[in-house]
């Protein structure tokens, strides 16, 4: 039967790109979790398979064999996992083979978290099956250090959304603080299927600020605003402003260059369907797009988003981040 865990994803909800120089971001664990089932294998083989990305292979001695699938592909989403692996059969000075199957409910590559969530329920399963004490600090430490071989330098901020869940405040200087939020936060999410790169996508930020650099300082300034604002307008638990500071915030964002027409549609779709706010989410230039409703309009608005072209669902906040779910 094997020890099964599960990871939440992410969506940054306000501040993406603006945090890279220091600025305020608020993240939000959602209700896709990414599922890790673990199982003892007689020999010393490290068996993935990845039932969503139809991938499976096998390490070992080193090497990596393909079963299944592309190998490219198949190297690139199992070599962080390997990596998680390793540093817990470290920690517990075991040498065991594993059979490993993920199956995730994250698209994959769309500024979701998908492997940081994946990290995340893996580390904590095959904690969970070779009985090794794991605290959840642990547990975003091997998160974190299977994220930099996926992302190069990583802000940490996906890690620690998958490992802690709920609502996160980060900044670059202080890190993370969870903030207390006692409302739902209902959400569309539209992925445009644009594949992107983030990096070149912070490349091009990083481009407008040395062109403009005092324009980018107001800029900055707003962002930050933006973001103090959003957090008390999550306390007096206000939708509506929450809305309004979203829209502000693409408007941001869509100044320093990192929306695009993919994401364009489906913002101003969501809208037009009677969307509270909507705006890019996480890297920008594809990925996708968030856009906050009332419950009851979720529907009309999953609907709008579809028919511009989008693949959308319905997601919402929660609190709980990595778990075991059976042992
Ligand atoms: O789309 P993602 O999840 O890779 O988010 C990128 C967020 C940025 O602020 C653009 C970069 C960063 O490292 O924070």
């Amino acid at each position: 039967m094997g020890v099964v865990a599960s990871a939440p994803a992410k969506v940054i909800l306000f501040g993406e790109h603006f945090v890279v120089y220091g600025e305020p971001a608020i993240v939000l664990a959602i209700d896709k979790r990414a599922y890790a089932t673990v199982e003892n294998r007689k020999d010393n083989r490290l068996y993935l398979r990845s039932t969503n990305l139809n991938l499976a292979g096998y390490f070992e001695h080193g090497a990596f064999k393909i079963e299944q699938g592309d190998l490219k592909e198949a190297r690139a989403r199992f070599e962080p996992v390997k990596l998680a692996v390793d540093k817990i059969l470290e920690k517990c000075g075991k040498n065991v083979g594993l059979d490993i199957e993920i199956s995730s409910s994250v698209p994959v590559a769309a500024g979701l978290g998908s492997s940081a969530a994946v990290a995340a329920a893996v580390a904590a399963a095959v904690g969970a099956l070779l009985e090794v004490n794991l605290a959840k600090e642990d547990i975003l430490r091997i998160a974190f250090e299977a994220e930099k071989t996926v992302h190069g330098t990583p802000s940490g901020i996906d890690p620690a959304v998958s490992t802690f869940g709920g609502t996160l405040l980060f900044q670059m200087d202080t890190g993370f603080k969870p903030l207390e939020v006692n409302m739902d936060i209902p959400l569309v999410i539209g992925n445009t299927g644009v594949e992107r790169s983030t990096r070149l996508q912070v490349e091009k930020v990083r481009n407008v600020k040395e062109k403009y650099s005092r324009i980018m300082d107001n800029v900055m300034h707003a962002a930050r605003e933006i973001v103090l604002r959003a957090v008390d307008a999550m306390k007096e638990r206000d939708l509506d402003t929450l809305g309004e500071l979203m829209n502000m915030n693409h408007a941001l964002l869509y100044g320093v260059g990192v929306s695009d027409e993919s994401l364009e549609w489906l913002i101003n779709a969501a809208r037009k369907a009677g969307a509270l706010g909507a705006k890019l989410t996480g890297a920008g230039g594809g990925g996708c797009m968030i856009a906050l409703a009332k419950s009851e309009k979720l529907e009309q608005i999953l609907e709008a988003i579809q028919n511009a072209g989008g693949r959308p669902f319905i997601a919402r906040k929660t609190d709980e981040g990595v778990k075991i779910e059976r042992t």
